[in-house]
């Protein structure tokens, strides 16, 4: 789909892949992965992986509308809004456009589709990330901070919650 200078290739995921992408991203929660095929399975939005040859070295899952969450559906019509969540490079790839590659892949294919804008919510403390999406031209949305939180299981089948403080980003395309 995109070619980028640092031969990196973002490509959507593919099923056959998923136990592959499990012991590259998440061997501790096999789910990650399966959940996030899942969406785009349902066709609710694309699993984006970045390869460089044959190696995955990052990931964003782009959904056509969100996020769900009410602290944001109060003052945002996410109808016509694409939302990405899931953002992560592996280590040995970071400072090297792997997250700027998917993220303007992204908001290509989101254009092309209709979308008026992209959102993401990011940690208030994840300085990396809000660095990231500052120079890629998303801006805090102005309504202030929140508290997400989300169940997970991991490979033992333990149910664990986890919350974060974040705020809303959001690009007109
Ligand atoms: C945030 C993250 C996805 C960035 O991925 P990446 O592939 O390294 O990002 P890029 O190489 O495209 O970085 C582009 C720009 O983002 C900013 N940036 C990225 N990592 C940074 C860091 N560690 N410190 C400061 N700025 C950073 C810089 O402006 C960088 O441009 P530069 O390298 O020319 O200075 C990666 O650090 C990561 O996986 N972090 C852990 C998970 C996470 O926080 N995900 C985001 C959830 S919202």
């Amino acid at each position: 789909m995109y070619k980028h200078a640092l031969s990196i290739d973002i490509k959507v995921a593919e099923e056959s892949q998923l136990d592959f992408l499990v012991t590259q991203f998440s061997p501790d929660n096999p789910l990650f992965q399966y959940n996030r095929y899942e969406v785009q399975k349902k066709g609710e939005g694309l699993y984006l992986i970045a390869w460089h040859s044959k190696t995955p070295a990052g990931h964003f899952l782009l959904r056509w509308s969100g996020p769900k969450d009410a602290a944001v559906t109060r003052f945002v019509d996410i109808a016509s809004r694409s939302y990405l969540e899931a953002g992560h490079t592996n280590e040995e790839f970071r400072r090297k456009g792997v997250a700027t590659a998917i993220i303007q892949e992204a908001e290509r294919i989101s254009k092309e589709r209709g979308c008026t804008h992209i959102g993401l919510e990011v940690g208030i403390e994840n300085r990396e990330a809000k660095q990231l999406y500052e120079k890629l031209g998303y801006q805090d949305w102005g309504q202030g901070e929140f508290t997400i939180s989300w169940e997970y299981t991991d490979k033992n089948g333990n149910i664990g919650i986890e919350t974060e403080i974040v705020t809303y980003m959001q690009k007109m395309l």
